[in-house]
């Protein structure tokens, strides 16, 4: 039992689904010793001496006395190679075709008895013994992997495998999903396995509940952004390089990933970094774009009770003249803890309630759980016994439906990867609609089965359609978010065809943007929480979600009021930005903190307003060019090492720095800036970079900068868009994008192109393409 089990059973024992839990947790554990017995005797196998190839489309293919590798150039230059036979399809990751080849790559000898694809953007060499070495045009390596080796149970079953890579000796790692020991991946383990921590988080706990196996390495050789496509519970080992290390040599970077099965493949995209989220959004699938509202100020509770509470906090804002967006209801607003209910004694009139706050500009998101209360007589359970022929819920191998624990009691499992279960599961979603939701929250998705020992989800010998393909837990965990947030998203884009659905899930897997966003589930309060938060959020928008924030204020207990506050400030900078906590904990309402807490969030709350049309702006381009809206400081110029290492500050989009506080008793902070002039956007003060430099950061406000020629829509006093713009440097100029707010539906946009520049003094914005005629009001700043 670790630590964390620990601190799980003595939560359990003595409440009373204490001996419910227990009972489900044997019945886990029988299941898979009955079902997966131990692997017994292994074989170790390696490629092998090479034996031939065979071009083929993009690349072809090269065999080894004991395996044999595929390689594809795609168009739009991601380039796919897959061991034993394996091809880019099936995959959860891809939205449904994978991306034809690239005509133009062709398979040749290479040097060594190997051989090789040229393509425009990476030479792929393969080595006589099946290393594959990624190359840039310019010849320089970006990554080495070494001739991979499985083992497999001598009397047959899955094989597991380990792929050892080498990095430059200065790379960085991120990604890996969402992790709060983030965003640099320091030398150590990270768990392929979406997991409740159980509870609350820190910066020591991994894995969290969204992970996936795609890593963002960073080096002056160029970045490159690494997907082994494979679902099952794995581990990626990581060791930062070295330079000059043992008699001046460079030790490299190094990369283990260890499967415990499933297919060895692998996407590389390499590039800028602009470039490599453009390719792996054009892999995976484009970001949705939240309705417009969903990006403004959020404020979500367990444990609002009544719906006398939820006016009384709706009102609470109204009367204080503060922003909200909308009020999220958590599991207590259900009948029971059962998913699409209504406790109807406390909550008697839910549409009414939702048309109220609606015009005063006020949507009620809910929350969904997967997980169905197994009793006879609840509605989605007998509607869910009956889809197709088997019903919709996870069986064992035995053919038994599997009971797991949690919050209404004794519960089961849709299959998601099943898609009858997602098409009758979408249709559910009428009953939130009816009740006057605007949009959806899923949570317990990893999915979870509460449990005082072991692994807190489904035995991992569970069966799931997989698509018609058949399989069990051990390959469908991990995407059983993500096909949650598929049917979810469904359900509502047909149910309501004119507006554009908004999903956020607490678990999820590479391609989840397509769907939606995600949370950062219950970060522990306290300031190590605050910086985690930040790092989750960095690292899924290098993974290709860009749609995320944090609780503010933390899930548990009671921030101080300097927390609260800076954990406000920052999150008024991010994505999602929703105030949330657990039943028990404090109040999180911005006037609970104090006159200096309210005067401070009131701030930051009418500059996010303020931002609002910048914000549209950021979520469109996400969808348009895979960049997230919160950017690592080193976007633009990877090869500053300086910034590679700097994980307390970020760009929002092109224009903005943020410098959130994250440490208490501060009141000024050193920020490293990216090259060029840039401006605090209160004093003015102006900063050169590249360099470090000490900016005022006093409680009332978080410290933001603006990039110099940067031009930035925000909300006029009379609502329209303005362009605000800060005077570019003279001979350099600057510019930029922006996306006008079509509405909720699914108008197409127009992205209008503006660029600046320093004239006699004068600072002169034009709009491309239009004859430079610039429309909407300009507000020049800076000089
Ligand atoms: C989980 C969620 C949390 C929610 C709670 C009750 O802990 O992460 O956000 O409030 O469940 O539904």
């Amino acid at each position: 039992m670790n630590g964390r089990d620990l601190v799980r059973s003595v939560k359990l024992v003595g409440s009373k689904r204490g001996l419910r839990t227990v009972r489900s947790a044997w019945r886990r554990v029988r299941a898979d010793a009955r079902a997966l017995p131990s692997r017994g005797p292994e074989r170790a196998r390696v490629p092998g001496p090479v034996t031939g190839a065979e071009p083929g489309p993009g690349g072809g293919v090269v065999r080894f006395a004991r395996s044999e590798l595929r390689i594809r150039v795609a168009v739009g230059g991601a380039v796919f190679w897959g061991w034993d036979g394996a091809e880019p399809l099936p995959s959860y990751a891809l939205p449904r075709e994978a991306p034809g080849a690239d005509p133009r790559a062709v398979l040749e000898p290479g040097t060594d008895g190997g051989w090789q694809v040229v393509s425009e953007r990476l030479t792929v060499a393969v080595s006589r013994h099946g290393a594959v070495e990624l190359r840039t045009p310019g010849g320089v390596v970006l990554r080495r992997e070494l001739p991979p080796r499985w083992w497999e149970p001598v009397g047959g079953g899955d094989a597991r495998w380990v792929q050892r890579s080498e990095v430059p000796a200065d790379a960085r790692f991120f990604g890996l999903g969402g992790r709060a020991s983030g965003p640099r991946l320091r030398d150590g383990s990270y768990g392929l396995w979406n997991t409740d921590p159980g509870g609350r988080f820190g910066p020591g706990d991994d894995p969290l509940y969204l992970t996936m196996p795609v890593q963002v390495v960073v080096s002056d050789a160029g970045t490159h952004l690494v997907f082994h496509d494979n679902s099952w519970s794995g581990r990626v080992s990581l060791r930062e390089g070295k330079e000059g290390a043992g008699s001046g040599h460079d030790r490299p970077g190094m990369s283990e990933v260890r499967m415990d099965g499933g297919p060895l493949r692998c996407w590389v995209v390499a590039g800028t970094p602009a470039r490599v989220l453009a390719g792996w959004s054009a892999l995976t699938g484009a970001a949705v774009v939240p309705p417009s509202w969903a990006l403004g100020p959020q404020h979500a509770r367990w444990g609002f009770g009544s719906e006398r509470e939820v006016r009384r906090v709706a009102a609470g804002y109204r009367e204080r003249g503060l922003a909200l967006s909308a009020l999220h209801l958590d599991i207590d607003h259900f009948d029971g803890h059962r998913v699409f209910t209504v406790d109807r004694e406390r909550f008697p009139d839910l549409p009414g309630l939702a048309k109220e706050l609606r015009e005063d500009g006020v949507r009620l998101v809910s929350i969904v759980d997967p997980a169905v209360a197994a009793v006879a007589g609840d509605e989605v359970h007998d509607s869910g016994r009956a889809v197709g022929a088997a019903g919709a819920f996870v069986r064992d191998a035995r053919g038994r439906v599997v009971r797991g624990e949690v919050w209404p009691g004794a519960c089961v499992y849709p299959d998601f990867t099943d898609p009858d279960v997602r098409a009758w599961w979408g249709g559910l979603y009428e009953e939130r609609l009816a009740r006057g939701f605007s949009g959806v929250w899923h949570d317990m998705n990893e999915p979870v089965s509460f449990t005082p020992f072991g692994d807190p989800s489904l035995p991992r010998s569970a069966r799931h359609a997989l698509e018609g393909r058949g399989g069990d837990h051990r390959e469908a965990h991990n995407v059983y978010g993500l096909a949650m947030a598929r049917a979810g998203y469904e359900g509502l884009a047909r149910l309501r065809p004119d507006e554009r659905p908004f999903l956020f899930s607490r678990s999820g897997w590479a391609g989840m943007q397509r769907y939606g966003g995600t949370w950062s589930g219950d970060v522990a309060t306290g300031w190590p929480g605050l910086r985690a938060s930040l790092a989750l959020v960095l690292g899924l928008g290098l993974c290709g979600v860009p749609y995320s924030g944090p609780d503010v204020g933390g899930f548990d207990g009671s921030p101080s009021p300097e927390l609260y506050l800076r954990w406000f400030q920052l999150g008024a900078y991010l994505p999602l930005f929703r105030t949330h906590a657990a039943i028990d904990a404090g109040r999180r309402e911005p006037w609970e903190f104090g006159p200096v807490v309210l005067a401070g969030a009131r701030e930051v709350l009418e500059e996010r307003e303020r931002l609002r049309p910048y914000w549209v702006t950021l979520a469109r381009l996400a969808r348009l060019t895979g960049a997230p809206y919160v950017r690592p400081l080193w976007w633009s110029t990877p090869g500053d090492r300086a910034l590679r290492d700097c994980e307390d500050a970020y760009l929002l989009g092109d224009a903005l720095l943020v410098a959130p506080v994250l440490e208490p008793g501060v009141s000024e902070r050193a920020v490293r800036l990216p090259p060029g002039r840039w401006y605090d956007t209160v004093s003015g003060a102006v900063y050169e970079g590249p360099g470090q430099v000490v900016v005022e950061a006093p409680l009332s406000r978080v410290p933001v900068l603006a990039r110099a020629g940067a031009v930035i829509p925000v909300r006029g006093a009379d609502g329209g868009v303005e362009l605000e713009v800060w005077a570019p440097v003279v001979g350099r100029g600057g510019g930029g994008t922006v996306v006008g707010d079509a509405g909720d539906g699914w108008e197409p946009v127009t992205v209008e192109r503006y660029t600046t520049r320093l004239v006699d003094g004068r600072v002169v914005v034009e709009r491309d393409g239009e004859e430079g005629r610039v429309e909407r009001p300009v507000r020049v700043r800076g000089v």
